[in-house]
């Protein structure tokens, strides 16, 4: 049985109910472009609303983090990766969490106590210093010599800047045949973590302040890559059963040898695991020049680009041969894959066709002009050429110029970028970097309104409108929906009116649990259907809306203020967006 199944029945036999891992794109959450740990799309529940599913949950869970996208092409470095993970939502706490792990990794994978040690939270002016965990390790027979006491920079986590949050206990495995030391030294990199539990008992709002949760939650998470190559031991991730079939796949393809050129394999291998997660899901991005769009795009054009290192003819398809032994490894996890396969095969041979028209051209163009220099940096109107002609994403060409040792002027080309688009990409990277967004009132407001807005188009246009895609900020809200034509000035008012009418009439927002057959059944919208547990939440408003969704919403249509249009406009090719503030 492998590594995923292990997990999920392990923790099913501890009481724990499984969960669907949710899509790669966040819903509703307009500060992350990706969904980056197993616990994101469960805040609303740590935070206290109730799971349909209870209290103890169990999953994996697709995530992509941007942060180490350059890093990729080392050993251990993943733009995308499955993160097992389990919680309780004010169920069990500390005891049970330790000792189920303990339980999980020396009895089901058999690891043996001597490689293992662990650091708790030494504590901080507002906070104990976590003995009771330590206290727990002992008791599992962890000598005090494999305990270390970390401060908050490494034993307190929150998922960016604001949300649930709490100190953690890290698990570490000695990943090397060098004798295990019996100190254990956290700064020793042959100690690699491999599980995270983090006990959320707080809050962090956006100012800073901490309060406590009203309910005491754990959050694990284990990244999945990283053991597979311990249980296999290896300490190439890229070496792994995971891995093994796709890089094959590469080497029979060039003709080369990973050993001589594992970097470009690495990256072609991630960046088009990657490309296909964010293809295959359900909110339908396609490679563009802003959000999710544009990380897809830069993926893409950089997988071409080691591909052409490795000499392979880039328009044989190469892409699709790899692509496809990926797919066929997670297709029985992931129903999107095995629905969307064309889907990703064209995105991926689509995006191929664009950029090869233009990559041999640009990279010409790149040589002529670094001859040219007389300087250390690529000048910002050369990067911004090879962006806007050539199609080179600013990263690539930092990257063809850090090989050969020259720097980019990344600040110019951000000015110029931004006189020459209306919208930035900058503000897409600001979008990864910042944190999770809060509940804020206004982000509130704007989920109760993207209901009503639902509804009323549906009652305007005709019942064949559905939700394409939403995206929250405190300032506005955008809504995404199918529809064959641009709307009419007349289409636009009505529906502007019929929200508003509907916010003054002031209904009632009720949220019921069902189960989801009973739901559909009973006429209640919903994005992706696949998507949800067989209990769901169904919020109704008054009986002009009810919808799947996990919240949070306002209670009463009349806190919502005057809706206004602002524009309406093409998302993607019968696909309407339509943006609209709250005053
Ligand atoms: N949320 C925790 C992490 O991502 C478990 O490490």
């Amino acid at each position: 049985m492998n590594l995923k199944d292990l997990y999920i029945n392990f923790f099913i036999s501890k009481g724990h109910k499984q969960i669907p891992s949710a899509p790669v794109v966040p819903e509703n959450d307009p500060t992350v472009l990706f969904n980056t740990a197993g616990m994101q799309p469960l805040i609303p529940y740590l935070m206290g609303q109730p799971h349909p599913y209870g209290t103890r949950l169990v999953d994996y869970q697709k995530c992509i983090r941007l942060t180490d996208l350059d890093n990729v092409g080392d050993k251990t470095h993943h733009t995308f990766f499955e993160m097992l993970g389990n919680w309780s939502l004010g169920d069990y706490f500390k005891e049970e969490s330790i000792t189920w792990s303990f339980e999980f990794l020396t009895q089901v994978l058999n690891i043996p106590l001597e490689r293992l040690a662990v650091t708790v939270f030494e504590g901080d002016q507002y906070i104990p210093r976590d003995e009771v965990s330590a206290n727990v390790w002992k008791s599992l027979g962890m000598s005090e010599d494999r305990i270390a006491y970390l401060g908050a920079e490494h034993n307190f986590w929150i998922a960016g800047e604001s949300g649930p949050c709490g100190g953690d206990t890290e698990i570490f495995y000695w990943r090397s045949s060098d004798p295990i030391p019996k100190k254990f030294d956290p700064e020793d990199e042959r100690w690699v973590e491999i599980w995270n539990n983090v006990f959320m008992q707080y809050h962090k709002d956006k100012n800073g302040n901490v309060t406590e949760l009203a309910q005491k939650n754990v959050d694990t998470g284990m990244g999945l890559e990283r053991v597979v190559a311990i249980l296999e031991g290896v300490d190439d991730n890229y070496q792994t059963s995971v891995w093994k079939n796709v890089i094959h796949k590469i080497e029979e393809i060039s003709g080369l040898n990973y050993s001589d050129y594992s970097e470009s394999m690495r990256i072609i291998a991630d960046h088009i695991r990657t490309s296909i997660f964010i293809a295959a899901d359900e909110a339908g991005i396609r490679p563009s020049n802003t959000d999710q769009g544009y990380i897809l795009r830069r993926l893409i054009r950089r997988a071409i680009r080691h591909a052409k290192k490795l000499n392979i003819p880039i328009d044989s398809n190469w892409e699709e041969e790899i692509a496809n032994i990926i797919m066929d490894q997670y297709e029985n996890y992931y129903q999107e894959i095995r629905k969307n396969r064309n889907v990703v095969l064209s995105v991926l041979k689509e995006e191929k066709g664009k950029f090869n028209r233009t990559l041999e051209k640009g990279l010409k163009e790149f040589e002529r002009e670094v001859k040219k220099i007389n300087s250390n940096q690529i000048p910002k109107d050369i990067a911004f050429r090879l962006y806007d002609t050539y199609g080179f994403p600013i990263e690539l060409t930092v990257e063809l110029a850090h090989e050969l040792g020259l720097t980019v002027d990344t600040i110019g080309f951000q000015e110029k970028f931004k006189e020459h688009q209306e919208k930035s990409r900058a503000g897409s990277e600001q979008k990864f970097k910042g944190g999770l967004s809060g509940d804020g009132e206004m982000e509130t407001k704007y989920h109760t309104a993207t209901h009503l807005l639902n509804a009323a188009l549906k009652v305007v246009i005709g019942p064949d409108v559905h939700q394409k895609g939403s995206n929250i900020t405190p300032e506005r809200m955008r809504f995404d929906f199918s529809c064959d034509h641009k709307l009419t000035e007349e289409e636009k008012t009505q529906a502007e009116t019929l929200v508003n009418e509907w916010i003054q009439e002031g209904l009632e927002v009720s949220i019921q649990e069902m189960p989801k057959q009973e739901a559909i059944a009973s006429g209640a919208e919903c994005m992706f259907i696949d998507k949800y547990p067989d209990i769901v939440t169904v919020y109704s408003i008054g009986d002009v809306s009810k919808e799947l969704c996990g919240g949070p919403h306002v209670k009463n249509t009349s806190e919502l203020g005057h809706f206004k249009i602002q524009k309406e406009e093409a998302s993607s090719a019968g696909v309407r967006r339509i943006k609209a503030i709250l005053e």
